[in-house]
């Protein structure tokens, strides 16, 4: 029963990827279907979470980004995307728009500006009775004449009632060298320890990009970032321009050490073919800052290596995995087509020697982008066994 749960969850992704017509995948049984339809135009099934809500009822519930949805009326826009809840029912038709950012701006924060903001471009829950984060990061404050595209993320109760909206860019210093672009949202990611939350903005420092972890509710706690919380040092990333630090971003308590709480940031256009940091929060006198412990490498020229990418301990001996997408992989030549890759990190020596384990190579079909999204679907049905999967799709 419960495989089979698993298995209708990986169709409902993969059918409501953007390009329903041209998704494939493997392994997989097409006989029973859970299939979920937005309306035409609205990317409905950009991103997916699975959400378990204890209060007020136990229930499961499909969490379903779609970022060009239309707008909500109290908006002021046409096309801000959305959030949806959907049942684990047969039904196709029953999900439900979750009222997500619909208050205006605070005085003196100038004018959200809504149009094309990609709300639902990430949608993460964390786990059984936790909270829920949506992002748009095409989201624009306009104040001062000034139209800086920050990016904001909001945390949703249990319940999906909004509880808090995280801007970390907004107030800081506007240059686009710094975090007038931060873009944050594309991707964020709850830690496994349940304190913290952990937001990028790969717009920030002309697109290198930063990452950052903060607290979800105890303000007795630091935040951390990468440049530094305090001191905004960008000296301190060692990547180029243009890198996309925080393209994606998980964490894992049991990559490098046990118990150590480890950021994952993949940097799909970091010196060429995309690379993948290991970020440990590190506090010294008054710096508070997510320092490289470690860097993977991508495969190839323009590969987008890091594109993607999610920890999981997929073969449960204690220490974390990590599949990491690379979905403009190409095998020979920019001629031969695109077929993209998915790289699987067993972490065989006990968190040591990353740069010598061997990762297990899935690659696509040519044009294919396999490896665009990588997720651990692992704890929606409790049966104690991690999974992973990879969704492909054609542009
Ligand atoms: C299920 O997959 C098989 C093999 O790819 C295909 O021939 C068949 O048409 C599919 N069935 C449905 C209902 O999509
Ligand atoms: C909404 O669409 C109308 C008609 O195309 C346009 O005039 C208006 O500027 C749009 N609103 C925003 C906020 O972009
Ligand atoms: C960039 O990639 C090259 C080739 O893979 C590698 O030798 C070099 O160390 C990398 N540089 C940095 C700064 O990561
Ligand atoms: C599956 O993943 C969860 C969350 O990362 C972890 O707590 C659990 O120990 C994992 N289970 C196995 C069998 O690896």
């Amino acid at each position: 029963m419960e495989g089979q749960r698993i298995t209708l969850i990986m169709k409902l992704w993969l059918l409501s990827s953007l390009n329903l017509q041209h998704a494939s995948a493997f392994n997989l049984d097409n006989t029973t279907v859970l299939r979920k339809n937005g309306e035409a135009g609205s990317l409905f099934g950009y991103s997916l979470a699975m959400h378990h809500q204890l209060k007020p009822t136990d229930q499961q519930l499909l969490l379903i980004g779609a970022p060009h949805a239309k707008a909500l009326p109290s908006q002021k826009a046409n096309i801000t995307g959305g959030l949806y809840r959907c049942k684990f029912t047969t039904q196709s038709d029953d999900c439900e728009r979750i009222p997500v950012d619909t208050e205006d701006a605070k005085p003196g924060q100038g004018i959200d500006h809504r149009e094309n903001q990609w709300m639902g471009v990430q949608v993460k829950s964390q786990g059984p009775g936790g909270k829920v984060v949506v992002c748009a990061h095409r989201y624009q404050q306009w104040i001062h004449n000034n139209q800086l595209v920050l990016g904001r993320c909001f945390i949703l109760e249990q319940n999906l009632i909004v509880e808090d909206t995280r801007t970390f860019c907004r107030n800081r210093p506007k240059a686009k060298d710094l975090f007038g672009y931060c873009q944050q949202g594309v991707s964020a990611a709850f830690t496994k320890d349940k304190k913290y939350i952990v937001f990028s903005g790969p717009g920030a420092y002309d697109w290198k990009g930063t990452v950052r972890m903060e607290p979800i509710e105890d303000f007795l706690l630091d935040p951390y970032e990468t440049g530094d919380q305090n001191v905004f040092n960008e000296r301190h990333i060692p990547l180029a321009i243009s890198s996309l630090l925080g393209f994606a971003l998980d964490s894992g308590t049991n990559l490098l050490k046990k118990e150590e709480q480890v950021i994952v940031a993949g940097a799909p256009r970091s010196n060429l073919s995309g690379e993948v940091l290991f970020l440990k929060p590190e506090a010294v006198e008054d710096q508070r800052s997510l320092r490289v412990a470690h860097i993977l490498q991508g495969p190839g020229l323009a590969s987008s290596f890091g594109y993607s990418l999610a920890v999981i301990d997929l073969n449960a001996d204690g220490w974390d995995d990590l599949v990491v997408g690379a979905p403009q992989f190409s095998l020979t030549d920019m001629e031969a087509g695109r077929g993209g890759a998915v790289y699987v990190y067993i972490n065989r020596r006990d968190g040591r020697d990353w740069d010598r384990l061997q990762p297990d190579i899935l690659t696509g079909n040519k044009d294919s982008m396999f490896g665009l999204a990588v997720a651990n679907i692992g704890d929606i049905n409790h049966d104690g066994y991690n999974g992973s999967h990879q969704k492909m799709h054609k542009h």
